[in-house]
């Protein structure tokens, strides 16, 4: 099985602003998309990176580690992960893809294990994690509130047989922007299984968050 990671880095970081987009932005040493590139790589089922966003930046960034290839970014993170794919698939293709947000710097091992047992019977596989807080709609005069144990968050890196993704992104017709991949399958009838996801791969948004990253980097060994 050819097991290829594909790394977004392409968006705009908007909402953590700072003065270069949060992938390039450096942390404990190393710019942000260079820690998910290293944490994806050191898995020895990972048989090569992928990345994509604007190439000078990610050189700069990543240096000398070897890599697939860089793809250019598109408009929304749905367009970046397809033009990542249609790269890979130039590239000689691939049987199960990995694909992360490079805004999740540190993916444990053992999450990368649990997402690729599954695969050998399921298109796809999604860490995720229990919601903690109480769920209410807007707007709702008494606050309508939702059923949080019916509902888990869902991180990255999400893992799919690679023709079954591919065949998703080229089904996906809806108005709505989708914000993982695991929706494009499920839309396209893939079943995607559920594993533990870990606090290590929460998503750096804003800019309070870096500190917050910082701080699990520290009390963490891989
Ligand atoms: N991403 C991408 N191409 C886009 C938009 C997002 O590759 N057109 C990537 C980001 O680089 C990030 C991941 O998708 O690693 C998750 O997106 P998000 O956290 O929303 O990052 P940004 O879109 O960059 O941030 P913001 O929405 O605050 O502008
Ligand atoms: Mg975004």
């Amino acid at each position: 099985n050819r097991v290829v990671a594909l790394i977004v880095a392409a968006g705009k970081g908007e909402r953590a602003g700072g003065d270069v987009p949060k992938q390039f932005r450096m942390l404990a040493g190393r710019p942000l998309v260079a820690h998910a590139f290293d944490r994806l790589a050191a898995h020895p089922g990972v048989d090569a990176v992928l990345v994509v966003g604007e190439e000078e930046p990610l050189r700069d960034a990543l240096g000398d580690r070897p890599l697939l290839g860089i793809a250019p970014g598109g408009a929304t993170r749905r367009l970046s992960v397809r033009a990542g794919l249609e790269a890979i698939e130039a590239l000689g293709g691939a049987d199960i893809v990995l694909i992360h947000d490079a805004a999740r710097p540190f993916t444990p091992t053992a999450v990368i294990d649990r997402l690729l047992a599954p695969l050998e019977t399921s298109p796809g596989a999604v860490p995720t994690l229990p919601v903690a807080d109480t769920l209410a709609k807007h707007g709702a005069a008494l606050g309508e509130v939702v059923d949080r144990d019916a509902l888990v968050r869902v991180q990255t890196p999400q893992a799919f047989r690679f023709d079954d993704i591919m065949t998703s992104h080229r089904a996906w017709r809806a108005e709505q922007e989708p914000t993982d991949d695991a929706q494009m399958a499920r839309a396209a009838g893939f079943d995607v299984a559920l594993v533990a996801g870990d606090p290590m791969l929460e998503k750096i948004t804003r800019a309070e968050d870096f500190a917050a990253a910082e701080a699990r980097l520290g009390a963490r060994s891989f």
